[in-house]
C-alpha cells in the first residue's frame, strides 16, 4: 500500500493505492477559499494551511481506503516544482512519518504526476504516447517512450494556459480561479463572433504563447459597452476557443515531429469542456485524464511513484523541495 502526499500548490492531498495501481482513496482539501479575497494563491497562506490541512487528510485518506498505517509499504512526495514553502511542508510531514514507521520515501515530480493521471483513465495510453499537459504552473508537450521515460519537446515562451484563463478571467472580472468561471460565462457562446488570432500562427516551432493574447482581450474588454452581456460571453468563448485551438494546433505538430499516434490530455486545463470536447479533432488515438485527477491531487503522486525506486537513507534524510523542474 502506497500512502501520497502532493502540497505543491493551494490543494492539500493526500491517497492511497496499492502497488498495483489501484486507486483507495484521493482527499482534496481545496484552500480556494482562503486564496478568493486575494485574486490568486498567496504562497505564505497556502504554507500555513497546508500545516493545519495535511495531517487531517492524511488520516482521512487512510480511514476512507480502510487501510491501518502498519499496512503502508511506502510513502511518496511531490518535491516539486511548486511554491517553495508549501512544497516544504509536504516533504518535511513525508519525511517524518516516514522515518518515524522505518518505510522507504519515494521522491515525486509534480509533472510526472499529471503524465501518470492518464494511467487512472478508462483506457490508459499503451506504450510510447505523447502528453499535453495545461496546468495553471505549465504548458508543456512530453514524450514518454516505450520504457516510461519523459522528455519536454515543448514549453509556453510566457504564461501557461491555465494562467492565462485566470488571467483572462480577471479581465473579464471573474473571480478565482478563472478557469471554470470563463468557461462558464463562454456556455454556448458563438466563439467566432468576436474570433482572435491564434498565437504563433504559421510558425511551425514547437512553442506555445499567450500573452499577446490576453493583451488582445485586455484592449478588447477596454471597448466593451457596459452591460452588454451577450458580447462580454461571446469574448470568453472566443479566448477561450483561441487558447483549445493553439493547444490542439501544438499538439497536432508535436504528434507529427515525434512519430506517436497516441496522445493524452493532462493536468487542470484538461477539465475544461471545450478543449476536452475538441480533442478528438486531433489525428490520433487520445486519452484523458478523468474529471476527478485533472487539476492537483496525490492520486496521480502515488500511480507515478509506483515506477520509481525509494530514496537510500541517506539521501531520504537530505531530501529537499525544489521550485522548478527538468520537464518543466
Ligand atoms: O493542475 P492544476 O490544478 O495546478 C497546477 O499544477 O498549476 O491547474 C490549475 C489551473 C488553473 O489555472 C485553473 O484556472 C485551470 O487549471 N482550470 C481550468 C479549468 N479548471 C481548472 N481551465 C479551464 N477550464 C477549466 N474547466
Ligand atoms: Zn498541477
Amino acid at each position: 500500500m502506497i500512502l501520497a502526499i502532493e502540497t505543491s500548490c493551494d490543494e492539500t492531498c493526500a491517497a492511497v493505492c496499492t502497488v498495483d495501481g489501484r486507486l483507495l482513496s484521493s482527499v482534496v482539501a481545496s484552500q480556494i477559499a482562503d486564496h478568493a479575497a486575494f485574486g490568486g494563491v498567496v504562497p505564505e497562506i497556502a504554507s500555513r494551511r497546508h500545516l493545519e490541512l495535511l495531517g487531517p487528510a492524511v488520516a482521512t485518506a487512510l480511514a476512507e481506503a480502510g487501510v491501518r498505517d502498519d499496512q503502508l509499504t511506502r510513502v511518496a512526495v511531490t518535491v516539486g516544482p511548486g511554491l517553495i514553502g508549501a512544497l516544504l511542508v509536504g516533504v518535511s510531514y513525508a519525511k517524518g512519518y516516514a522515518f518515524a514507521r522505518g518505510l522507504p520515501l519515494v521522491a515525486v515530480d509534480h509533472l510526472q504526476g499529471h503524465v501518470a493521471s492518464l494511467q487512472l483513465a478508462d483506457e490508459p495510453p499503451v506504450g510510447a504516447h505523447l502528453v499535453l499537459l495545461a496546468s495553471g504552473g505549465h504548458t508543456l508537450l512530453i514524450d514518454v517512450d516505450d520504457e516510461g521515460r519523459l522528455t519536454t519537446i515543448a514549453r509556453s515562451l510566457d504564461d501557461a494556459a491555465g494562467e492565462a484563463f485566470d488571467k483572462g478571467a480577471r479581465l473579464l472580472g471573474l473571480g478565482y480561479p478563472g478557469g471554470p468561471a470563463l468557461a462558464a460565462l463562454a456556455g454556448r457562446a458563438d466563439p467566432t463572433a468576436r474570433a482572435f488570432t491564434t498565437p504563433l500562427q504559421g510558425r511551425e516551432d514547437l512553442a506555445f504563447s499567450f500573452s499577446g493574447l490576453k493583451t488582445a482581450l485586455a484592449l478588447a474588454v477596454q471597448r466593451l459597452a457596459d452591460g452588454d452581456s451577450t458580447a462580454r460571453s461571446e469574448l470568453a468563448a472566443a479566448y477561450q476557443e483561441a487558447i483549445v485551438d493553439h493547444l490542439l494546433e501544438r499538439a497536432a505538430l508535436g504528434l507529427v515531429s515525434t512519430d506517436r499516434t497516441t496522445l493524452g490530455l493532462v493536468g487542470g486545463v484538461a477539465a475544461n469542456a471545450r478543449l476536452r470536447e475538441r480533442l478528438g479533432e486531433v489525428q490520433a488515438t487520445v486519452a484523458m485524464a478523468p474529471l476527478t485527477v485533472c487539476g492537483d491531487n496525490a492520486a496521480m503522486i502515488a500511480i507515478a511513484s509506483r515506477s520509481l525506486l525509494p530514496l537510500s537513507p541517506p539521501r531520504m534524510a537530505a531530501l529537499d523541495a525544489h521550485a522548478r523542474s527538468p520537464l518543466g
